[in-house]
């Protein structure tokens, strides 16, 4: 029997849609979706309804990961661009403070440059401040982080001349990191053609060309995150598709698919996948954690359907994959084994802050 032991996956980036949209998912379907996937932590974005901007909504929805979550947890704070106080007040609280600096799925965007500037002036950490922007928002970004010495992350790069971009105000000295989502490297244009909305997501998916440069550039890479933003197939086949799609399931084996062909090594995956998630967000790793992976079936590809994610549904239909996930455990309990969640709802721990 061949097996593959591994510490597990950190996604710093998803969208578990508690409370507002549980019909999508919900706390529990979404960190059921992470064991499942070898995921022992997730970082839960704030674009919920209502949004959360405010420390009482914040304290509600950490409640809710309290009661429900069986994978550990952090949550990002969010602003909807009025109170600079509230946002201040979240600060302790949350693992950092997500911007929405361009349009896409809820209400969060397009603040005044003033209240921007503030924001990145007044953001007193420990946690960064995380960006969803397209590549004239990350430039903006970075002036703002580099004319108030703040700490910065880019969510989902989306295109890899960004990433040439992040590496220069890196050689200035700006603190900024970045994460690429699994989709922008295993997915191009192309999927368009075949999967209409379920392959349509923010920031889009770029060309063959520039999928391959996201390889060659992944050096300036600190983590692969998965953007997981399930939406339902009725929604996605509606007028107006919500962009996102699914990804804690289908990451671990997808990338040990890539490990498998040659296009990085496991050292380099385990450091995109968990020890870069947990050092550029300060975090602690769990304590006596780890993930068995069966390696026995060999490559295999991955279906449309049959997921734990509610929305049920994975836009990597067709891709190679490597490796079922056979056991997860997190501090000292086997919390899943062979496709069955052990775990009581409400097992999941807040990721602890490290130092
Ligand atoms: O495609 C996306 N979907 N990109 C985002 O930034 C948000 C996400 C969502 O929440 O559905
Ligand atoms: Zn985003
Ligand atoms: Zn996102």
């Amino acid at each position: 029997m061949s097996q593959l032991r591994i510490p597990g996956m950190v996604d710093a980036h998803v969208h578990l849609r508690e409370p507002g949209a549980t019909h999508k998912e919900d706390i529990y379907s979404g960190t059921v979706a992470a064991l499942a996937g070898g995921v022992i932590g997730v970082l839960d974005m704030p674009n919920n309804t209502p949004p959360i901007v405010r420390p009482d909504r914040l304290a509600a929805k950490r409640k809710l990961f309290e009661e429900k979550a069986v994978a550990d947890y952090g949550l990002f704070a969010g602003s909807d661009g009025t109170s600079l106080e509230d946002v201040i007040a979240m600060a302790p609280h949350a693992v950092g403070l997500k911007l929405y600096l361009d349009e896409t799925f809820g209400d969060l965007r397009n603040y005044e440059p003033a209240h921007l500037a503030a924001l990145f002036e007044a953001w007193p950490g420990p946690g960064r401040i995380a960006i969803h922007g397209e590549s004239d928002s990350i430039r903006a970004a970075i002036s703002l982080a580099e004319r108030y010495g703040q700490r910065l992350h880019v969510c989902h790069v989306p295109d890899p001349d960004d990433l040439l971009v992040i590496d220069a105000a890196r050689q200035r000295g700006v603190d900024v990191s970045c994460e690429v989502t699994p989709h922008h490297l295993l997915l191009s244009d192309e999927a368009i053609l075949r999967l209409g909305s379920l392959a349509q997501m923010k920031p889009p998916l770029v060309t063959e060309r520039k999928r391959a440069l996201f390889w060659e550039r992944l050096d300036l890479v600190d983590l692969i995150a998965t953007d997981h933003a399930p939406h339902t197939l009725e929604e996605k086949a509606g007028k107006k598709p919500p962009p996102g799609v699914p990804g804690l399931e289908t990451t671990l084996p997808l990338l040990l698919a890539a490990v498998d062909d040659g296009r990085l090594v496991l050292e380099r995956l385990m450091e995109l996948v968990y020890y870069g998630p947990l050092r550029i967000h300060q975090l602690r790793a769990p304590d006596d954690t780890e993930v068995t992976i069966d390696l026995d079936e060999g490559r295999y590809t991955l279906e449309r359907g049959g997921y734990r994610t509610r929305c049920g549904w994975s836009p990597f239909e067709g891709v190679a994959a490597l490796g079922r996930i056979a056991r997860v455990r997190l501090r000292q309990c086997d919390v899943f084994v062979d496709g069955q969640v052990r775990a009581e709802a409400g097992s999941g721990a807040p990721l602890a802050r490290a130092g």
